[in-house]
């Protein structure tokens, strides 16, 4: 059976410690859409892993797989399973031929676009996400599969390498360095294609997950980003460029939407909302300087020493790039939108001890959004432009706030060990999505969750 969990914010809703806590019991774990833009944490023991490319689930011996719907930086899938080699670990990954592999081109052409691109920039990782997927779309993307086949790979970089060469310098007039040199990147790929061939990465994914699935092996989908990250539900343009809603398994990773819908669909929330990166944020406490739009004519508005405070009580900064992340209250249209667009059946919802020794805790309930001719709607869930959600107000709702108490001793006893103030909030928001709470985020680590439903199980 299958397990697919999915961010339903913007990403950073700690999905990885998901996945490490219901990956106890799976086989497999994919990743279907992204690449190394994915800072995922998993805290073992005393031990921290930061990731961004290869699944949670590899630290804990499971098979990790990259699908064909992610895109693959070689370099950085080499330096995370040399780190885990080196700290004891002896993880297992397999890479998908289909996948599209990021090249030295596509991670500065990511660059020289965000500058150029000014207002519409998406304050994006700067790991060449978009470009490759500009390729695999134009149809003149390198595979995995092209690796490990040097004359293909030749005749390939012949093709692209000199458009990108151009594009650099008469487009963006910057000067072209190895980065867009043929045989240089012929020979460093060739290399990685070598290494990929001689550890017996490249698989099928279609094949090899069907396989798996018919032996009876559980199989775990892994979402990185989030449901407003998505590049056809998300807040365009200021998304990633891939499918992070649950939609994206199918083609992410080469099976049936019926093994999706035969599984659970876990949607992770994170109690409160954190941004990276620029767009409207209707919920927004505070600002972040070169993130937050108009940042400058307000100062960050109201609210900062609470944002403040949430931010560095929820270590809310980067996992990739160490970037501080906007923060506001839960969106409740977002989370509808993203329950509805995935289908979950079940929420995971984390950071509820980051919120704790507030007095009030406030959610936006609903949007009122104001029309171009200046009338007022109200929407439950997000609208389909981003124009139109810059437009709306959030209309917010308060919650009492609940005590800062031992969230181990919570951990243990479970749901009932909760402080009454957040189950409200908790029950609040399951009731307003009418899906069932899995499990409770009460602490970064594993055992610090209080578990109330196992999918697999
Ligand atoms: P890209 O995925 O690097 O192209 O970035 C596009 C947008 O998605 C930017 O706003 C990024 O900040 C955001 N983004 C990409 N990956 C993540 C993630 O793992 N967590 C949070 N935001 C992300
Ligand atoms: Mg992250």
């Amino acid at each position: 059976m299958s397990v697919t969990i999915v961010g339903s914010q913007l990403g950073d809703e700690g999905k990885g410690g998901v996945v490490d806590i219901y990956g106890e019991e799976a086989d497999v774990v994919v990743r279907y859409q992204g690449g190394d833009n994915a800072g995922h944490t998993v805290v073992l023991g005393d031990e921290t892993y930061k990731l961004s490319l290869v699944p949670s689930g590899a630290i804990r011996g499971t098979v990790g797989v990259l699908g064909n719907g992610c895109v693959i930086n070689p370099e950085t899938l080499f330096d995370e399973l040399d780190t885990l080699r080196d700290r004891g670990l002896d993880p297992t990954v397999r890479v998908a031929a289909r996948a599209h592999v990021i090249m030295p081109y596509h991670r500065v052409i990511d660059g020289i676009e965000e500058e150029a691109k000014a207002d519409l920039a998406a304050g994006t990782t700067k790991r060449g996400i978009g470009p490759t997927y500009e390729d695999k779309a134009g149809r003149r993307g390198i595979r995995i599969g092209d690796l490990v086949d040097p004359d293909v790979l030749r005749d390939r970089l012949e093709y692209v390498v000199p458009q990108k060469r151009a594009l650099a310098s008469d487009v963006f007039d910057v000067e072209p360095d190895e980065t867009f040199n043929v045989d240089h990147l012929y020979e460093t790929y060739r290399a990685y294609g070598e290494r990929l061939a001689d550890e017996g990465m490249v698989v099928n994914c279609a094949d090899f997950l069907a396989s798996r699935l018919d032996d009876g092996d559980n199989v775990m989908f892994e979402g990185a980003q989030g449901t407003a990250l998505d590049i056809d539900y998300g807040v365009y343009p200021y998304v990633t460029s891939s499918n992070p809603t649950a939609g994206g398994v199918a083609v992410g990773a080469g099976v049936s939407p019926a093994v999706v819908a035969d599984g659970d669909v876990i949607g992770i929330v994170k109690a409160y909302l954190s941004r990276v990166g620029t767009g409207p944020l209707p919920t927004e406490l505070g600002g972040v300087e070169g993130q937050t739009p108009d940042y400058d004519a307000n100062e960050g508005g109201d609210d900062e020493e609470l944002a403040t405070y949430i931010r560095d009580e929820g270590g809310e900064y980067g996992t990739v790039t160490g970037r501080p992340r906007r923060v506001g209250w839960l969106d409740m249209p977002m989370l509808r939108h993203a329950a509805r667009t995935s289908g979950f059946t079940g929420i995971v919802v984390n950071h509820v001890d980051t919120l704790a020794g507030l007095d009030e805790v406030k959610v936006g309930h609903s949007y009122t959004m104001t029309t171009r001719d200046g009338e007022t709607r109200t929407l439950e869930t997000m609208p389909p432009t981003t124009e139109q959600w810059g437009r709306c107000e959030a209309t917010l709702r308060t919650f009492e706030g609940w005590p800062d108490v031992d969230w181990q001793a919570v951990a243990d006893a479970g749901w009932d060990g909760l402080p009454d103030a957040a189950r409200t909030y908790l029950t609040y928001v399951s009731d307003e999505l009418d899906v069932p709470i899995y499990a409770v985020g009460v602490g970064p680590g594993r055992e610090e969750t209080v578990v109330l439903t196992d999918p697999f199980a």
